[in-house]
């Protein structure tokens, strides 16, 4: 198990101020983010449109290539981080984005970056990933790199609430799916393993006072998707993630709902297996079942409302050509399996 990231906890302000960040900082945010906070700290703000596209990072970067920065401040739900990683990682590697998709494509280190989640789904704080939307393509493709993940992440459950409860379903479903497709992997060890456990345990304890916007129910989603992190930055997501990527670069749905809706089917993909059985009976939870009485407490969507069934094989086709997400499956998994995947999605 490797963790890359000093992970501190507490009111975001008061951890920034003990970091005692010296120098330029850009601010890497979402529109409506007040930085008043943040006063005191030297600071260029950049807005950071959600999920952003390939031509959108170009664009960021133009803006601020010319200036110096000392470090990278990202505080913001996943698509924030991610784009922060990519503009930490061109100030140390001049070059082209595209040039970053793949698995360790990144020559050095990138420059100092502090990473502030304000939703509780991706991990970003913790992981090597950077997921990247190619309009043209019509796909989401990834940055892997240890080089691009955060030096310091600050957890502040406060920071989430108030999170719509589309987004926040949406968000810890991500999250739930990061855990139970890492514990899934053929590269989970036995402390990832612990790690998953407890990130499915405390998804199960929270999520419905998450739902009501209680501190508690945000603490431990904040705990489920930092340890989901944890756990695919060692172990990695697979079949779910591999499907949303291409869902997702089709059609405009929020990647955490993108997930969603194949995680039942994934479920009954491994129901049966010892390692998914023997984590139920400990835990004391049949979890397809749960899960299917989340979707219908919170109507969650789905494949059916967005794409035919025509499209659903192909999204198992293009998904079934991640070989990095599928192949690393405790399962043997054929694209056969990927389409019937799909087509129960539907
Ligand atoms: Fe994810």
């Amino acid at each position: 198990m490797i963790l890359k990231t000093r992970v501190m906890f507490g009111d975001f302000v008061e951890v920034l101020r003990k970091l005692e960040l010296g120098g330029r900082g850009l601010l890497c945010c979402r529109r409506g983010f007040d930085h008043r906070r943040l006063e005191g700290m030297e600071l260029r703000v950049m807005r950071v449109s959600p999920e952003p596209e390939l031509n959108e990072l170009r664009e960021y970067w133009e803006e601020v290539r010319e200036e110096r920065f000392d470090y990278v401040l990202a505080i913001g739900g996943g698509s924030v981080i991610d784009a922060a990683k990519v503009l930490a990682a061109l100030m140390e590697n001049p070059g082209r984005i595209e040039d970053f998709i793949g698995v360790e494509r990144i020559g050095r280190k990138a420059r100092r970056l502090i990473a502030v989640p304000t939703t509780h789904g991706t991990g970003s704080e913790v992981t090597k990933y950077s997921v990247i939307r190619f309009e043209e393509l019509k796909l989401k493709r990834s940055v892997v790199s240890e080089h691009i993940c955060p030096e310091v992440a600050v957890m502040d459950e406060k920071l989430m609430m108030g999170l719509p409860p589309d987004l926040t379903i949406y968000t810890s479903m991500d999250a739930f799916c990061h855990n139970v497709e890492a514990y899934l992997t053929k590269l989970s060890d036995p402390l990832v393993d612990l790690v998953c456990e407890e990130g499915i345990r405390l998804f199960f304890e929270g999520i419905e006072g998450a739902m009501r916007d209680e501190l508690d129910g945000r603490k431990k989603m904040m705990m489920c998707s930092l340890l989901g992190g944890v756990a695919i930055t060692n172990a990695q997501a697979s079949l779910i993630h591999a499907l949303s990527h291409v869902l997702g670069g089709m059609h405009a749905i929020p990647h955490g709902l993108a997930n969603a809706i194949f995680l039942p089917a994934f479920l009954r993909f491994y129901a049966g297996d010892e390692k998914f059985e023997s984590l139920q009976l400990r835990m004391g939870v049949r979890v397809a079942e749960r899960i299917g009485e989340l979707f219908e407490d919170y109507r969650l969507k789905r494949l059916s409302d967005f794409v035919t069934e025509r499209e659903a094989v192909e999204i198992a086709e293009r998904a079934f050509q991640n070989q990095r997400l599928v192949g690393g499956n405790r399962k043997r998994v054929t694209v056969d399996d990927m389409k019937r995947l799909a087509l129960e999605s539907m």
